[in-house]
């Protein structure tokens, strides 16, 4: 099957902020170097905000990550998770036709998908709510025949509770995931064998459509304020989202009488975190119309600055080390903040720092590396 992109595209793409935040944060995951291990993330993100991904998406993520627009188009057009065409504003549709799906009944599925979306996959309903695929085994093959709706899995179909399904999805209802024949989970079909005495104090559903009930989101497009952020690896940095609360650690029973132990010296408190300067108009570091005796050292020997960041830092002005050498606390939050697409860069990868070494003619890890041809 061809994979392009569609002839109509949107105007622009920008991630909610919520999602922009998350998508940032993604990237720092990543060792310097390999900001692109976050393309399919980046991508399914976007994906889960728009329904589809669109030509500005790759667009905006290329730009995120400093890559090529066709290197990001390979990812999204080689996987087929990604949609490439517009999905229904409720869901797109998935019925698994692999084997075991397709003796129990997937082609009567596909006959609903062709009378009540449309006749042929990845096109929208004439109501623009339902888009529907044929796609390979889900890995619910003891509940076939079986649909991905949204996030969810839908088991144990048939083509009349399928086709109710839908109504109930153009409805504004979410039919709860799982089987839909009445089994609770993958037990044999004529009811349980053994371990009887288990159903009677059973949930109503089973854990996994138990899960998709509480969490909600089974056809919901994703904005970014469905979770809080988790940056656990940023180690309390100035993105990550607040802590939660510590648990109360229960009280210890009193220790049985001991010799007494000498008394600790009380620790020194720990530095309270320095708080990143507020960026303001006032704080723009002065910048050069151009490089001085038109030679511009390679911005590119700082760690965290691609041939991307370079051209934009030129175009804002700066072209030498020393330049960045000398940006304040104040500064630094002001350039941080107008790096399109790379906010924070300057703080997360101490870019003053490594500029004072090599403005004073010194030699960083990273730069020996660019010296030696092995950074691209
Ligand atoms: S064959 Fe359909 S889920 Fe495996």
């Amino acid at each position: 099957m061809l994979r392009r992109l569609h002839p109509e595209q949107p105007e622009a793409f920008a991630f909610t902020p919520a999602n922009q935040a998350w998508a940032e944060a993604q990237i720092t995951k990543y060792p310097e170097g390999r900001q692109a291990s976050a393309v399919i993330p980046l991508l399914w993100r976007a994906q889960e905000q728009e329904g589809w991904v669109t030509r500005p998406i790759i667009e905006h993520v290329a730009a995120m990550l400093d890559m090529a627009f066709i290197r990001v188009l390979e990812v999204a057009s080689f996987y087929f998770m990604f949609q490439l065409h517009p999905t229904g504003s409720i869901a797109n549709i998935q019925v698994c036709g692999t084997t075991s799906c397709m003796i129990c009944g997937a082609e009567d599925l596909i006959a609903v998908c062709k009378e009540k979306i449309a006749d042929k996959p990845h096109t929208l309903s004439a109501d623009g709510k339902f888009t529907w695929e044929e796609v390979e085994c889900l890995g619910a093959c003891a509940n076939a025949p079986m649909a991905q709706i949204g996030k969810d899995y839908y088991e144990d179909l048939t083509a009349e509770r399928f086709a109710e399904m839908i109504d109930e999805l153009a409805a504004g209802k979410v039919p709860v995931p799982g089987p839909q024949n009445g089994r609770y989970a993958a037990e044999p079909k004529a009811g349980l064998t053994s371990l009887t005495e288990y159903e009677a104090g059973r949930p109503q559903y089973n854990a996994s459509a138990q899960l998709a009930v509480d969490i909600g989101d089974t056809v919901k497009r994703i904005d970014g304020t469905e979770v809080p952020l988790v940056t656990p690896w940023l180690g309390g940095g100035a993105r990550t989202a607040p802590a939660a609360a510590p648990v109360a650690e229960a009280p210890k029973p009193a220790p049985a009488a001991e010799a007494p132990k000498p008394v600790e010296a009380p620790k020194a408190p720990e530095p309270a975190p320095v708080e990143p300067a507020e960026p303001t108009e006032a704080a723009k570091p002065k910048g050069l119309t151009e490089a001085r005796g038109g030679q511009a050292d390679d911005l590119k020997k700082i760690k965290g600055v691609g041939p991307k960041l370079e051209k934009l830092l030129n175009s804002m002005g700066f072209y030498h080390f020393d330049q960045v050498a000398a940006w304040t606390s104040a500064e630094i939050a002001w350039v941080d903040d107008n790096l399109e697409g790379f906010k924070g860069r300057v703080t997360r990868d101490n870019w003053v720092e490594q500029a004072k070494t090599l403005a004073a003619g010194g030699t960083t890890e990273f730069s020996k590396k660019v010296d030696g041809g092995d950074v691209y």
